[in-house]
C-alpha cells in the first residue's frame, strides 16, 4: 500500500512504517504444534497451508471463511488467479479437509463466495457438514457490465457440524420502519413501538441481507484491503452463531474484520493471514477496538435497516496514528 493523496473527510485507516515495525512483533508464526493458549486472541502471519499443521484440535465454535473468490484479484502484490470450477473446488478441498479437525462438535461454519465460487463451495461443504442455508448479501459495489447484469450480490453459506448448534435469533433481529402501523381494538400498537425517531418493529432476519454496505472511505472501519467485509456483517454472524467467550477462527483474516468484531462482542478469536501488511493492519484495528467497541449499523443490541434514517455512527474520534510505544 503506497501513501495516497486523500481528502480530509477520508477516514481510511492506514499503517505507517513505524506502526508496522511495532505491530509485527505481536504476530505469531507457528513452527511446532500449538495449544489453545498459544493462539488465543492472536493473529498468525503465515500461509494457511503451513499454519494448519500446527493448529490445536477441537477448539473452534465458529469458523468464518472469506477466501479469495474464484476471480483474479491482487492482494497487496499476491495475485489470486481465476481458474476452472473443478480446480477451484480442488483448491478449497486442499485446506478445508485439514481444517475440519479444529472444530468443536457443535461448531458453525460460514463461507463466503460469489456466484462463480458457489458451486465449488456447495460441493465441499456438503461433503463435510450439514448445510443450513445460503445467505445472499446485496452488495452494492462494482462496475456495471456492457453485455451482462452487474454483479451486485455475494453468497454466504451457513453449515454446522451437527444438529445441535448455537443460534441466537433474538440477538440478530432487524429494526425496520413500520409502513402500516396497525392497532388492536384498544388502540394499542400491534408488534411495533413508537419512538421519537418514528414507528419501528423488530423483525426476524431472512437470508436476504440488504441492510449493509461494503466499507467505504468515509467509514472509520475502512482500510485499503480490496475485499474488506463490513463489521456489521460479521456482527450478525458472530451474534447469531456464538456466545460470549466462544472461540472464532478466520483462516483468511485480511484486514482483521472477524477478529475485531469478535473482540468488540466479547468472543475469543484467532486469525490467519499470509500478508504482513494486512496482519499488522488487523493488529492496529484490534488495538483500536480496546477504546471503541462501536459497530456501524448496530446499536443498543439492535441492527438497523439501511436507510431507516437511524443509522448512527457513535465511533469515537480515535487518533489516526496510534503511538507504537503506547501499544505495549
Ligand atoms: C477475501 S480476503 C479476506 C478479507 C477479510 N474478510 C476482511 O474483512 O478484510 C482473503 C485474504 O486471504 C489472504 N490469503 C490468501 N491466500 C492465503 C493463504 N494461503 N494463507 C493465508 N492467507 C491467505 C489474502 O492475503 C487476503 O487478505
Amino acid at each position: 500500500m503506497t501513501e495516497k493523496e486523500r481528502s480530509k473527510l477520508n477516514k481510511t485507516l492506514v499503517l505507517s512504517e513505524r506502526e508496522k515495525e511495532a505491530l509485527s512483533k505481536k504476530l505469531l508464526h507457528l513452527k511446532s504444534p500449538a495449544n489453545l493458549n498459544d493462539v488465543l486472541n492472536k493473529t498468525i502471519n503465515q500461509d494457511l497451508m503451513e499454519a494448519i499443521k500446527y493448529l490445536p484440535e477441537g477448539f473452534v465454535d465458529l469458523l468464518f471463511i472469506d477466501p479469495p473468490y474464484n476471480l483474479t484479484e491482487d492482494f497487496n502484490g499476491n495475485a489470486f488467479k481465476q481458474m476452472s470450477i473443478s480446480s477451484y473446488t480442488e483448491w478449497l478441498e486442499s485446506w478445508f479437509s485439514k481444517l475440519v479437525k479444529v472444530l468443536k462438535p457443535n461448531a458453525s461454519i460460514y463461507i463466503c463466495g460469489d456466484w462463480q465460487s458457489s458451486t465449488s463451495i456447495h460441493t465441499i461443504l456438503e461433503k463435510y457438514f450439514t448445510i443450513r442455508n445460503r445467505i445472499t448479501w446485496e452488495r452494492e459495489k462494482g462496475r456495471g457490465a456492457k453485455a451482462n447484469w452487474k454483479n451486485s450480490s455475494e453468497d454466504i453459506w451457513f453449515a454446522t457440524v451437527n444438529d445441535e448448534y448455537t443460534f441466537n435469533i433474538e440477538d440478530v433481529k432487524l429494526k425496520r420502519k413500520v409502513i402500516a402501523p396497525y392497532v388492536d381494538n384498544d388502540g394499542k400498537a400491534k408488534d411495533w413501538n413508537s419512538t421519537d425517531d418514528g414507528n419501528f418493529r423488530l423483525t426476524h432476519p431472512s437470508n436476504i441481507w440488504t441492510d449493509l454496505t461494503v466499507p467505504f472511505w468515509s467509514m472509520p472501519e475502512n482500510t485499503d484491503h480490496p475485499t474488506q467485509k463490513p463489521e456489521k456483517l460479521l456482527a450478525k454472524i458472530i451474534l447469531a452463531s456464538s456466545n460470549a467467550g466462544d472461540f472464532v477462527l478466520d483462516p483468511f483474516l485480511g484486514s482483521g474484520t472477524t477478529s475485531v468484531v469478535a473482540k468488540k462482542l466479547g468472543r475469543n478469536y484467532c486469525g490467519i493471514e499470509k500478508d504482513l501488511e494486512y496482519s499488522c493492519l488487523s493488529e492496529k484495528r484490534l488495538e483500536m477496538a480496546e477504546y471503541d467497541k462501536s459497530i456501524q449499523g448496530y446499536e443498543d443490541g439492535v441492527f438497523f435497516e439501511r436507510n431507516s434514517g437511524l443509522v448512527r455512527n457513535k465511533a469515537k474520534n480515535i487518533p489516526q496514528m496510534i503511538q507504537p510505544e503506547k501499544l505495549f
